[in-house]
């Protein structure tokens, strides 16, 4: 019986501990910092139309389509859900994005996702598995990468509702 009164607790607080790092995985799912300033508010240079409602074969959706399957797929899904292969093998709670998600690129602005493009790794602020592309890619293939990606998530950029 003492044996019972003891386990009892312990048991408990493992549940509510199990409760606490579940809801912060679910906080931290995905974690906005504040863009250096020459990035903020750009406006995509391809195009002012709202990607989501490019139609498929435009050429710059095309090209997009074809660079973010050979270099982000593998993290982000086909389908840009943060279930590409390698998604699984993330250990943190802080996986590839799913970019269908209203809190991933729903609520940011295309400046943005540039800087995002642009820095990331290992170091500060981001302690991130996403590499920076900034010397991977032109200028336009990146912002025929953030057209696509919208295009392929189903939203909006920000303040393009
Ligand atoms: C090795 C896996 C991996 C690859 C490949 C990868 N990413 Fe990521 N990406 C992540 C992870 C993990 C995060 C979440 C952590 C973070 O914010 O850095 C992330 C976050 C992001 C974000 C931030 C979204 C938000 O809501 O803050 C953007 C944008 C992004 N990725 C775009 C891309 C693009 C575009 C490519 C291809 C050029 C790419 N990623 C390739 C793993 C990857």
């Amino acid at each position: 019986m003492k044996k019972m009164l003891l386990i009892i607790p312990i048991v408990l607080s493992l549940m509510i501990f199990s409760q606490v790092i579940a809801a912060e995985k679910k906080v931290k799912k995905v974690i906005h910092y504040t863009p250096d300033a020459e990035y903020m508010g750009l406006e995509n240079p391809l195009t002012k139309a709202n990607p989501k409602t490019l139609p498929d074969n435009d050429p710059n959706i095309l090209a997009g389509k074809r660079l973010y399957e050979a270099t982000c797929a593998v993290c982000h899904g086909v389908r840009s859900d943060g279930k590409g292969p390698e998604a699984d093998g993330f250990m943190t709670p802080i996986r590839p994005v799913d970019f269908t998600d209203t809190d991933a690129i729903a609520a940011l602005d295309q400046g943005y996702i540039l800087w995002r493009i642009d820095t990331g790794g290992f170091d500060e602020p981001f302690y991130s598995a996403m590499p920076a592309w900034k010397d991977d890619f032109t200028e336009t293939e990146k912002w025929q990468i953030i057209l696509y990606i919208y295009k392929n998530a189903g939203v909006s950029p920000k303040g393009k509702k």
